[in-house]
């Protein structure tokens, strides 16, 4: 057993919708949450400064004693999994293979839709991925910049979100996927506008329930989760805006989100 927290962090709030995964699956768990909110969105920065983000922001994390570190992002994942994972002692799981691996395991047709960032789609973390599983299936990625912002702003229904996913997503539509996969852990908060606009014939993956099921498993096969009788403890953290983060977490996350702390940039316990 291993009372210590699990890490997690995104750009602002869209890794919210990772904790509320983990919050479901093993609700005796601790998390620290930390939102960037003062550098995101990641996704129109190069890939070389997400993944120094990530350093940072992970090996923060890792000075507050976390056991096990969630990268809740899939720019930050796509930007820096592999550097994360070789500087940390703790265990790092990103989100980009639990999506690629719904995904494959749920098409009919092998032909796979990927939404995300653009910083994600650039990175091809998703295509590397989803071909590593099957390398035959045929995959089709559209990046969608203005999402992210509509969801920060908590603008998540509506025409104008309506239209501009469905602008996005007409051209996927013509590759006559069955199935697509929520690149983007802001994406969720949107689900059901992306799943009108898809129609029934295409089934959306998004990552939190796969990410929620490894976390389990990682946990419970070092022995390392917490006795389900416990009373959680969460923390949220964030570099920007405290009365954003507060009303949009209590809004996608719940009443869990009462007090939110800013911790200034650059973070502290960071060894140089
Ligand atoms: N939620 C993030 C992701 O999954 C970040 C989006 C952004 O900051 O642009 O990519």
């Amino acid at each position: 057993m291993n009372d210590a927290p699990i890490g997690m962090f995104d750009s602002g709030i869209g890794g919210l919708t990772v904790m509320k995964a983990v919050m479901r699956r093993l609700p005796a768990e601790s998390i620290y949450y930390f939102g960037d909110n003062a550098r995101g969105p990641y996704g129109p920065r190069n890939l070389p400064e997400i993944r120094d983000f990530s350093l940072e922001i992970a090996s923060f994390l890792e000075a507050m004693g976390v056991k096990l570190i969630v990268i809740a992002c899939n720019s930050a994942t796509s930007a820096g999994l592999l550097e994360v994972q070789r500087k940390c002692q703790v265990p790092v799981l990103g989100v980009v293979e639990p999506g690629a691996r719904g995904a494959v395991q749920a098409t009919l047709n092998r032909r796979i839709g990927v939404i995300g960032t653009i910083a994600t789609i650039k990175s091809r973390a998703y295509l590397k991925a989803i071909r590593a599983l099957d390398a035959g299936a045929s995959i089709h990625s559209r990046a969608c910049p203005s999402l992210v912002g509509f969801v920060e702003r908590g603008e998540v229904g509506g025409t104008d979100i309506e239209e501009e996913v469905r602008r996005y997503l007409r051209p996927l539509l013509k590759r006559r996927i069955d199935t697509m996969v929520l690149g983007c852990t802001h994406y969720p908060l949107i689900h059901e506008v992306i799943a009108d606009a898809m129609g029934d014939s295409v089934n959306v993956i998004s990552s939190d329930e796969e990410i929620a099921r490894e976390v389990e498993e990682n946990l419970s096969r070092r022995g390392y989760l917490r006795s389900p009788h416990k009373t959680p403890s969460y923390r949220f953290m964030c570099s920007g805006s405290v009365e954003q983060a507060i009303r949009l977490g209590r809004l996608f996350l719940g009443p869990e989100v009462e007090r939110v702390e800013k911790v200034d940039l650059p973070l502290p316990g960071v060894p140089a």
